[in-house]
């Protein structure tokens, strides 16, 4: 193998502060990407920061790559002295416009300066290397691996580089061209970790939960509160904020910049309302604002289909909320939308830069086909390990039968296959199987799980059944392979599947086709056959808080633990010694 571009999220500093979800990837002089994974997987530190050598490690020998192999190492970043330089003039720009001179903000960006040491890892020290600006990492995530060219691409998230929010481009002939940069302080996914923070959960982790609870409660009732903390300004192509200014006023700055807030000003404004009427407030508010945007950025670009990317479109009901805009014809959300998408991103943007210097033509969107991207383990190396455990186990041919069994009989199922999947979502290689058709399934998997969802576990769904269940679907909409959009459920079929419908009516199902994963496909249509009910519970692969299963060992470990029923791994029918079936 040669000729492949090394994506590399994270610094070589001890700290894993300065970063979140760090990783590396790997893409080829085709602008394919062959392989990713991020580091929290394999530490099994959610989100973890730190400098990705074990992802590193572990990413090269599943893909039998050698140093020697990468041509170039790519990072979602800019040269240190260039980035603080930025920061300072975005600062003079902040204080005149806002009378706010951001003194800890200056602090932590040249403390940020001093820590970058680049390329500890052998074999990569004299390999060229491009800097590329994290909001541009974001764009290149979701313009290269699209299905269309000629797109709006739109990237909105916390804070990236240079305090920039979010970004409007063109991506057209292999190329992208950004327009518009909106400012980090004043960004709708800064708003929406605050939202987080306030209502007791941890910002920049938990957003998802905010979401769910969302449709729990009355937007109306703290609207007039809530609106003023975000706006889009249309004149000027950016966002505002009233309040974040007093926030940011008394917040704390880490020393990559993120910003920790005592949401004293937000305790004030919405003490006398309840956690669901805020959270649906903000909702709300983000969507009114988003959408502002949206259309202003489809306006500039007078392209309709849009390409998206940045953890604000981690959220499903914003994206359902953008797919319904009539000036809106297609959207596609890059699987792993938040920063840790980032390493494949910057790789994505070298390798199409290479490929359209040295053809001299235009290196056009190579459209996501897998997330099954990162490690996989064979069934000899699954059986050596089941042999340590105090299970049960036996090898069958037509796992796929077992799964469906069990889970028609009510079981909770671990399904563990093939190769990882790359982004937050588990889509059936990692994942924990459960039957829709039990309206208490919710309450029982959040028991064993340990987890406070608000939102009903998201349903995997038949192809070919998923306009009968989803009647706004289409087979264009890709955005649903991917797990990263809501639907209406159609009202007639939502007794026969309680489980996965929010209250809202919605569910956001993973659409699955037999050629984009068979094994998971044949498990579904094993139920299918068996019950009559074409799509199952899936939810992620792991125990409380952590990151998603990765080994076997850490599978096996959930099923001892008592979370599952039972462990389809590999080949291999697995249940604990106590509860043998
Ligand atoms: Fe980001």
């Amino acid at each position: 193998m040669s000729k492949l571009v090394l994506g590399l999220h994270g610094f070589s500093s001890h700290s894993a502060r300065l970063l979140h979800d760090t990783g590396v990837s790997l893409v080829d002089q085709a602008g394919q990407i062959i392989g990713a994974v991020n580091e929290e997987r394999l530490s099994r530190i959610k989100n973890d920061g730190h400098f990705p050598y074990l992802a590193y490690e572990a990413l090269l020998s599943e893909y039998n790559v050698s140093p020697k192999d990468i041509d170039a190492v790519a990072f979602p970043d800019k040269k240190p002295l260039w980035q603080t330089m930025q920061t300072i003039r975005f600062l003079v720009k902040t204080y005149k416009e806002t009378n706010l001179f951001l003194w800890k903000y200056l602090y932590a960006s040249l403390k940020r300066a001093i820590h970058i040491k680049r390329i500890p890892v052998k074999g990569l020290i004299h390999k060229p290397t491009y800097y590329i600006e994290h909001h541009l990492c974001h764009a290149a995530s979701a313009y290269y691996t699209a299905p269309w060219d000629d797109v709006t691409i739109v990237t909105l998230d916390g804070m990236g580089d240079y305090c920039i929010g979010g970004t409007i481009n063109i991506g057209a002939q292999g190329k992208i061209h950004t327009l518009y940069k909106t400012n980090g302080f004043y960004s709708p996914g800064l708003f929406y970790m605050f939202i987080t923070g306030l209502l007791g959960f941890k910002a920049g982790r938990h957003e998802g939960k905010i979401v769910g609870l969302a449709a729990l409660g009355d937007s109306r009732k703290c609207y007039s509160q809530m609106k003023p903390l975000l706006s889009y300004c249309k004149k000027k192509h950016d966002f505002f904020s009233k309040h974040i200014t007093f926030i940011l006023k008394h917040a704390r700055y880490s020393v990559d910049g993120n910003i920790q807030s005592d949401y004293i000003c937000l305790h004030a404004l919405f003490k006398n309302f309840s956690k669901e009427d805020i959270a649906a407030a903000a909702q709300c508010v983000l969507e009114e604002a988003v959408i502002d945007y949206i259309k202003d950025a489809v306006r500039l670009t007078g392209k309709r289909k849009l390409v998206l990317a940045g953890g604000v479109f981690a959220n499903v009901k914003l994206n359902h909320a953008l797919l319904n805009l009539p000036t809106i014809e297609n959207i596609y959300i890059h699987p792993n939308m938040g920063d840790g998408g980032l390493s494949t991103g910057a790789a994505l943007y070298v390798s199409h830069y290479l490929k359209q210097k040295k053809t001299k033509q235009p290196s056009k969107p190579v459209p996501m086909k897998t997330v099954y991207l990162g490690m996989s383990f064979s069934n000899r190396q699954i059986e050596g390990l089941l042999r340590l455990h105090p299970v049960s186990f036996k090898k069958v041919e037509h796992i796929q039968e077992n799964i469906a069994g069990g889970l028609a009989k009510g079981l909770i199922v671990g399904n563990f296959q093939g190769r990882m999947e790359y982004g937050p979502r588990a889509l059936g290689n990692r994942s924990i199987l459960a039957p829709a058709t039990d309206h208490s399934i919710n309450v029982t998997l959040n028991n064993r799980l340990n987890r406070t969802e608000f939102m009903p576990f998201a349903p995997a769904i038949l192809a070919e059944q998923a306009k009968l269940y989803f009647p706004k679907w289409k087979s264009d909409h890709v955005a649903a392979n991917f797990m990263t959009i809501t639907y209406d459920v159609c009202p007639a079929l939502r007794e026969k599947v309680p489980a996965i419908v929010h209250v809202d009516g919605t569910a956001r199902p993973q659409v699955v086709y037999k050629n984009d994963n068979p094994m998971f496909y044949k498990t579904i249509q094993a139920y299918y056959e068996m019950t009559g009910i074409p799509m199952l519970i899936n939810t992620s692969f792991n125990k409380h808080e952590e990151p998603i299963v990765c080994k076997p060992e850490e599978a096996i470990d959930v099923l001892i633990s008592g979370c599952i029923d039972a462990l389809a791994i590999g080949n291999f029918w697995v249940m604990r010694k106590s509860c043998e079936q």
